[in-house]
């Protein structure tokens, strides 16, 4: 499993010494919260700030676009560096146009459902996908309350991906901890991302590493 912490949490003043921090506390990836005030009621950042983390870390860089005009923002967040680009489910009517712009221009492209959003709005594009990410909060804010329904619902998207054959990533993104981390493993996850888990305290490097080893964990 890789963990993906969540620079949203972290003190942007200090972006370089947080993100070191997660490194050496064995994340393998950064996800970057992109929120436009529309979609979800949060405003974060923009292209600029992930420009800004390319020139920091070698790992690759994950961007989970909580906007409305998704289309339009692509192209920059891809010359900024992005590695990956999800994009929301609800927020894309043209999903399959989506999909394919994000991919012709040279990156994993992943869709992401809201809790509330059922598996089965993915069917006619999952052979198209590089990761689906379920999110285990509604979307907006660092810090919320794990979902429990979350983890049947990543249960049943891991048997749909076997199913069909496929192997796209599957991602947890919200209220991710130490105490939940182990069952997101056992229920499929390939990659979790934490936000306020691995920044919140005054050592993200320790804090990766605790959740990385509760991921390794058996709890009987
Ligand atoms: C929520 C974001 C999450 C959030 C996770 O809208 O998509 O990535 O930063 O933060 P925690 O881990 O604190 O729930
Ligand atoms: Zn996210």
């Amino acid at each position: 499993m890789i963990l993906a912490p969540s620079v949203l949490s972290a003190d942007f003043s200090r972006l370089r010494e947080e993100i070191q921090a997660a490194e050496s506390g064995g994340a393998q990836s950064f996800h970057c919260d992109v929120m436009d005030g529309h979609f979800v009621p949060n405003l974060t950042f923009g292209p600029m700030i992930v420009a800004a983390m390319r020139k920091l870390t070698p790992l690759p860089l994950d961007v989970h676009l909580m906007v409305e005009d998704a289309d339009g923002l692509i192209d920059s967040f891809v010359q900024a560096g992005a590695d990956g680009i999800t994009v929301h489910v609800e927020a894309c009517p043209h999903l399959h146009r989506t999909l394919s712009r994000i991919q012709a221009a040279g990156v994993k492209a992943g869709i992401a459902l809201n809790p509330a959003t059922p598996l089965g709005t993915i069917e006619e594009v999952i052979g198209m996908l590089d990761l689906l990410l379920i999110m285990t909060v509604n979307p907006g804010f660092g810090g919320q309350e794990f979902i429990p329904a979350g983890l049947n619902k990543l249960a049943r998207a891991a048997k749909m991906r076997e199913r069909a054959g496929l192997e796209f990533l599957l991602q947890v993104d919200g209220g991710v901890s130490p105490s939940n981390v182990r069952s997101l493993v056992e229920c499929g996850a390939d990659i979790v991302v934490a936000g306020s888990a691995v920044f919140d305290g005054s050592d993200p490097s320790r804090a990766a590493a605790k959740i990385l080893r509760a991921a390794a964990k058996h709890v009987d």
